[in-house]
């Protein structure tokens, strides 16, 4: 095979963030620009001492815009750095879960074919098209993203970057169909299989499909999947209908496209399941955007969830109802007995600090080590590697399941947050709370309701201000810091302030301190809010504002959250001098 080397110079701006590399399509299309991320990436892996050569490398995308062109370039790069195997989802698809579980997993029996790591091409819940987002991100051999000290060294690459090689006479790969093609005289091998067969392998060993496939046979037990055109759709199919046997019918928006369906302003096209986005199937489950109740012609289905574009987040509904994520985590975690890879009991769980604290109240009950940390999936993966080769001598921590309050939820089974495992593990809850078929049907709001009426409730909304000038959102967080010691103690609009901080993370697994983690206010009564500045935006700044208000057991309920932290929000937007700094006087989302 010849190898090309192409001269190249350094581009801005190439600092992978929390997911990855995000940048607008057209970016990731202008000359060398995925070429020298790609390249300085396998530069930094053979500096690390990962085995490039000969090695296995997976390469795969959620399908959107510009996906199928970047995996051939990456796979010519891929043959010039000397890989040995080069392994592709059909059509170029792997859910983000499913990438971490192929990593893990589908080389088992394959003496020395364990891959080294993976691309995923994605920009997540992100709009996608040639006008929108595109991204791509690097997962090591352990299936999770990158650790820190990788994504520097490859920033570092694209800062120094002169040349990159490839093998510009491959031909193009059919990832049309399962398939594999030797090149290069034998050495060079690409292998195109099923997306789904390894993920849904995991999956079987993590749930009992047997009980879920009874659920869905009851005649009561009605199910809809919006997998708004992201990636989730293959694996849809073939575990909702070809496993558990729901009609085609109950599946939304389940081909892939490029932009998922539609320019992002419209009501499909912004793969992000959330009450805002989520526009379809929160209508066919009786809601409003808002979360409240509206009329419909026909009784909503019993269950109803979502992914967005690369399938690691998910929405939970029931009929008229909406879990929010961090009740959400909570409940499985209270559950987890009935879902056999937890039956044993869980040994640790944790959620992001912005996430609702109801997780915390189910974990001391049941006396398991619980975790609060920053937003973003790598500090669970620490906890979930915990006392393995990775960190040994460490507490083991798993069984393991976490979650955050931004629509994920996994579990150790991958190293990535899963859509599929939180609807798994959901039906699972569903099927144990239905053994007797004659009796009327228990959803996902009865569950959640007797949770309630145990543990208390987490009341709990997000406001998001989006495409805010960054400079004004940092001076905003910068006069907050500023001004929480003086408020410490102050009574704002009747409610004590009794801490206020900036959140900073000690990782008891690897030593490792994280600082700016989130500005949080907690009153007397446990009430609290939060503010972030998002990490995973393209344009401006997004302001993350989190309020959470907690009702103890015997309390009233049965409110809607939105009302019973609008007086947090006024305190919040009061102190923060929101307005002030950026003009906005509503949120762009509320969820
Ligand atoms: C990604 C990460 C999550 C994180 C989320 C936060 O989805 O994988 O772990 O919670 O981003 O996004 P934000 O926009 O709030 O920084
Ligand atoms: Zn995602």
């Amino acid at each position: 095979m010849e190898v090309t080397t192409v001269p190249t110079s350094p581009i801005a701006g190439q600092k992978p963030g929390t997911s990855g590399l995000r940048q607008k399509t057209k970016t990731f299309m202008s000359e060398h620009y995925l070429e020298n991320f790609v390249q300085s990436t396998l530069d930094a892996l053979v500096a690390e001492g990962v085995p490039v050569k000969g090695g296995t490398l997976v390469i795969s995308g959620d399908g959107r815009y510009h996906n199928k062109t970047a995996i051939q370039i990456i796979i010519k790069m891929a043959a010039a750095a000397g890989v040995g195997r080069v392994w592709c989802g059909d059509h170029g698809l792997l859910s983000t879960p499913a990438m971490s579980a192929v990593i893990r997993t589908r080389s088992r029996g394959l003496a020395g074919m364990a891959p080294f790591g993976g691309f995923i091409l994605s920009a997540s819940h992100n709009p996608g098209g040639i006008d929108e987002d595109f991204g791509i991100k690097y997962n090591c051999e352990n299936g999770g993203p990158a650790p820190e000290k990788v994504t520097n060294l490859i920033y570092t690459n694209t800062t120094t970057i002169k040349e990159y090689k490839l093998c510009c006479g491959l031909p193009e790969i059919d990832l049309s169909a399962p398939g594999s093609y030797t090149l290069g005289g034998g050495a060079f091998r690409v292998d195109v299989f099923d997306c789904v067969e390894d993920h849904m392998g995991l999956l079987q060993q993590v749930f009992d499909f047997g009980a879920i496939k009874a659920l869905f046979a009851r005649e009561d037990f009605s199910f809809v999947y919006d997998g708004m055109h992201g990636v989730q759709g293959p694996y849809a199919k073939k575990i909702f209908v070809d496993e558990f046997g729901a009609p085609a019918s109950s599946l939304m928006n389940c081909e892939p496209k490029e932009d998922f369906g539609g320019p992002a302003s419209a009501s499909h096209g912004h793969a992000d399941p959330n009450l805002t986005h989520a526009v379809e199937l929160v209508a066919r489950m009786g809601l409003n955007k808002e979360g409240r109740e509206i009329e419909t012609t026909s009784e909503p289905p019993v269950f109803g969830a979502a992914a967005d574009g690369d399938a690691d987040r998910n929405m939970i509904m029931g009929s008229r109802f909406f879990c929010s994520p961090s009740d959400s985590l909570a409940v499985i975690v209270a559950n987890a007995s009935c879902i056999p890879y937890f039956a044993a009991g869980l040994k640790g769980c944790a959620r992001s600090m912005p996430t609702s604290c109801a997780l915390d109240r189910v974990a001391e009950q049941l006396g398991i080590p619980y975790f609060e940390v920053p937003t973003g999936w790598k500090f669970f993966g620490n906890l979930m590697d915990s006392g393995t080769d990775a960190f040994p001598g460490k507490p083991v921590y798993t069984p393991f399941i976490c979650g955050e309050e931004s629509f994920g939820t996994g579990g150790d089974h991958v190293r990535e947050k899963d859509g599929m495992f939180a609807v798994l593990a959901w039906l699972q809850i569903l099927a144990a709370e239905n053994p007797d078929p004659a009796k009327p049907i228990v959803g996902v709001g009865d569950v959640t309701k007797k949770h309630w009426e145990k543990y208390g409730r987490n009341y709990y909304a997000r406001y998001d201000y989006e495409g805010v000038d960054k400079p004004a959102a940092e001076k905003m967080m910068a006069a907050m810091v500023e001004a929480q010691p003086a408020l410490i103690g102050t009574t704002v609009d009747g409610m004590k302030i009794a801490k206020a901080d900036m959140f900073e993370y000690h990782d008891p697994v690897d030593g490792s301190v994280s600082k700016n983690q989130g500005v949080r206010f907690i009153f007397e009564s446990g009430s609290r809010f939060v503010f972030r500045l998002s990490g995973t935006g393209v344009a401006g700044a997004t302001i993350r504002m989190y309020l959470e208000e907690y009702a103890a057991p015997g309390a009233d309920l049965t409110k809607h959250a939105f009302d019973v932290v609008k007086p947090i929000a006024d305190i919040a937007l009061k102190i923060s001098k929101l307005t002030e700094y950026t003009g906005r006087t509503e949120p762009s989302v509320v969820t």
